[in-house]
């Protein structure tokens, strides 16, 4: 079961034209769809993507019965290429809600989780790409520690790459526990903060890695103002600051008008502002939804409309 971080949030957010076309960008367990359903007319319109055929399949059964929906297996970064397929051109609204759903996490088999053992995967389409078990045990150190830092933000990088790369020289990785306790061993325990597993960040990072996630985000961003039709809107979800920026810098750059420098005395870029950003501080969950859901409490809305 995945519980839908601020639910109502998002879609209220869309301001949701009943007879429009939307896409929802990460179907998930289908939570965001389903109350965006109760906001269309029967003539509306939703394009569900995911690119986890477990999560296509469940999503396909779960609105099996509502002819207005069309779930599709897509990377959102192919958006532009789903909408074509479907023949839309321009759609009332876009929405993502980023990162990984609770059936992702939950299954130890799909080797997200440093909780349940299972081997090192942590592909959402695991029809492509190569696994983390591929990554740990035949990355060189200074690589494993880059990708670690860098999309982990772990201070300890480098110790957590020594011990990784110690550690396979005796016994190749295959468990996520495996993997866990070995980063678990790089961090001084004084660092160890309460209730939060020392691997959450390296998970994090090697995650990140093999589903180029920040890619795929960077890649949504620069087609949504060719594919939103005017006074639609875009909202996304994000759950840590790396995909947050990407979002808020493309916003940004949407909300721009003139960028001539400063000391041009009239404006020759004729740069038009494609977006509006309605919310300018993002959206956070209030606290009764942190304590119910903790998986919510890193997460922040953005949105933005048309122009
Ligand atoms: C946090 S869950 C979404 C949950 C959903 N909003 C709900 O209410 O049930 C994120 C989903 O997005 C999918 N996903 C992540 N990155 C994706 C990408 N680049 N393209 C398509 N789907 C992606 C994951 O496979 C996962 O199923």
């Amino acid at each position: 079961m995945h519980i839908s971080v601020l639910y109502h949030e998002l879609i209220e957010s869309l301001n949701v034209e009943p007879d429009g076309t939307y896409v929802d960008c990460t179907g998930g367990g289908g939570g965001h769809a389903a109350l965006l359903l109760q906001k269309l007319s029967s003539k509306g319109r939703l394009i569900v993507l995911d690119r986890d055929m477990e999560a296509v399949e469940r999503l396909k059964v779960r609105f099996a019965e509502d002819s207005r929906v069309f779930v599709v297996h897509s990377n959102f970064a192919d958006i532009d290429k789903a909408l074509h397929d479907l023949g839309i051109k321009e759609v009332e609204g876009v929405y993502a809600d980023f990162g990984v759903s609770s059936f992702q996490l939950q299954d130890g088999s799909r080797g997200f989780s440093f909780r349940k053992d299972g081997p090192i995967d942590m592909r959402m389409d695991t029809s492509c790409g190569e696994p983390v078990s591929e990554v740990v045990n035949t990355f060189s150190e200074s690589n494993l520690s880059t990708i670690i830092y860098k999309y982990g933000e772990e201070r300890f990088a480098n110790s957590i790459a020594k011990a990784i790369v110690k550690r396979r020289a005796v016994k190749p990785f295959t468990n996520t526990l495996d993997l866990a306790d070995v980063v678990r061993g790089a961090i001084p325990k004084k660092f160890h903060k309460k209730g939060i597993n020392p691997a959450t960040k390296t998970f994090q990072a090697f995650r990140i890695y093999v589903n180029g996630e920040l890619d795929a985000v960077d890649a949504l961003m620069s087609k949504i103002a060719l594919l939103i039709k005017e006074k639609g809107r875009f909202a996304a979800i994000s759950f840590h600051s790396l995909e947050d920026r990407i979002v808020k810098e493309w916003l940004n750059q949407y909300a721009l008008t003139c960028v001539c420098p400063a000391e041009f005395p009239v404006c020759v870029c004729n740069k038009k502002a494609e977006f509006k950003i309605i919310n300018k501080k993002p959206i956070l969950p209030m606290e009764k939804e942190v304590v119910e859901n903790p998986l919510s409490r890193s997460a922040k809305l953005r949105v933005a409309e048309r122009l």
